[in-house]
């Protein structure tokens, strides 16, 4: 296949809370293109795994991806997002009880190889942003851009709180989460990896706005005529 027939892709990687789905998708808005995030599906393969009540601990690559058969990707805006049996998963994918269990699901290959293929299929069809741990890595080597979004352990905790209790959180607040994030990026360290042409853009000082812009700049100049 020749560059001008292949779709753009745009992939942001990086830590927990570092913004990369809220940036992907802002960035999904401005070029054009759809927004699929890879930790959407390993949080709703995790919350459809919770529904058969067997215990995590339990818990084999077979039983989670039998849970996942009734996942699909259904459109939300510019987005593409997980569904059980056709229903937007929405705060069931977002609660501590998943955030714990994740990384677990995350680990097993054949959970990967599942998700993968779901974000490769969505890429062969259209042009997209996809945001993850290893978006341009393992999953999309040959993306047109990769950026790898990093922000101070403090500053994630702060602003996952600020949209997930919509008010200041309190220091201690900040504190319990900023000690679950560092465990949560340390559970995940083995797939979380910067490409090594991937632009690293630290935005504990920067405001969102900023980084898209930067991004969407980089994407059209990489993209051309395909953006
Ligand atoms: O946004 P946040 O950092 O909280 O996490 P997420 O992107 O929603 O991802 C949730 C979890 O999925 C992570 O903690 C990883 O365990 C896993 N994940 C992964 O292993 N590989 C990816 N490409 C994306 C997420």
């Amino acid at each position: 296949m020749s560059s001008s027939e292949r779709r753009g892709i745009v992939a942001i990687d990086g830590p927990a809370a570092s913004g990369k789905s809220s940036t992907a998708e802002w960035v999904a808005r401005e070029l054009g293109f759809t927004h699929v995030d890879s930790g959407s599906l390993y949080r709703a393969v995790t919350a459809a795994a919770l529904r058969t009540g067997v215990p995590a601990a339990e818990w084999t690559p077979a039983l989670v991806l039998g849970a996942a058969d009734d996942i699909t990707l259904v459109p939300d805006g510019h987005s593409l997002v997980p569904a059980f049996e056709g229903a937007p998963m929405t705060d069931e994918i977002r609660g501590a009880i998943v955030n714990a269990a994740v990384p677990r699901v995350a680990r097993m290959s054949a959970v990967r190889a599942w998700v993968n293929d779901r974000i490769r299929e969505v890429a062969r069809a259209r042009n997209v942003v996809v945001d993850g741990r290893d978006m341009g890595t393992a999953v999309f080597p040959e993306a047109d851009v990769k950026v790898y979004l990093v922000a101070d352990p403090w500053e994630r905790a702060k602003r996952r709180l600020v949209q997930h209790l919509r008010r200041l959180p309190t220091e201690a607040e900040i504190a319990a989460e900023t000690d679950r994030l560092v465990h949560r990026d340390a559970a995940d360290a083995t797939q979380s990896v910067q490409a090594r042409d991937a632009l690293l853009i630290d935005t504990t000082h920067l405001l969102q706005e900023e980084q898209v812009a930067r991004i969407v700049a980089l994407a059209r100049a990489a993209l051309g005529g395909r953006g």
